[in-house]
């Protein structure tokens, strides 16, 4: 069957590829575009391991086609650091020990970034509820909460 061509952006820079018509658009960024950091952790939109922010509106990549990225603008979390600087929420998850296995980690901290740019200052509940869509199997949210709240501290030079 012939491919699909598409031109977007992802990460700020322009890609084009081709797609099977009901090829995801998370395979497309790990098959196509080699880009692994984000993780198939069910496939059917429950887990967010898969989360990228399309349009500036937070995602889950395993219900979104390829073929629909024409013309978008993806940003996954390979975009999360500048070069070997990473961004502050990847620093104080380190600090946090808020990871373990780490497959939900990249749809955590691309979820987490996308709530802080909402709101910069956000209560506990307000993050738990910003990650409700992030499920972690191994490690508990406990960590990841201080740390998402220790890094929104931070960026607003608390
Ligand atoms: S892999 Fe997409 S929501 Fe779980
Ligand atoms: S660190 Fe393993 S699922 Fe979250």
């Amino acid at each position: 069957m012939a491919k699909n061509r598409v031109t977007a952006k992802v990460n700020g820079d322009t890609v084009e590829f081709l797609c099977e018509t009901g090829q995801t658009l998370l395979d497309v960024l790990r098959d196509e575009l080699q880009l692994t950091g984000t993780k198939e952790g069910c496939g059917t939109g429950d887990c967010g391991a898969c989360s990228v922010v399309v349009d500036g509106r937070l995602l889950c990549s395993c219900l979104m086609l390829g073929v629909e990225a024409e013309g978008k603008s993806i940003q996954t979390i390979e975009g999360m650091a500048s070069g070997k600087e990473l961004h502050p929420l990847q620093k104080k998850f380190l600090e946090h020990a808020a990871l373990q296995c780490g497959i939900c980690t990249p749809g955590v901290l691309v979820a987490a970034r996308a709530l802080l740019e909402r709101n910069p200052a956000p209560t506990e509940q307000e993050v738990r509820y910003g990650l409700a869509g992030n499920l972690c199997r191994c490690t508990g949210y406990h960590k990841i909460v201080e740390a998402v709240l220790d890094a929104a501290r931070e960026m607003r030079g608390a």
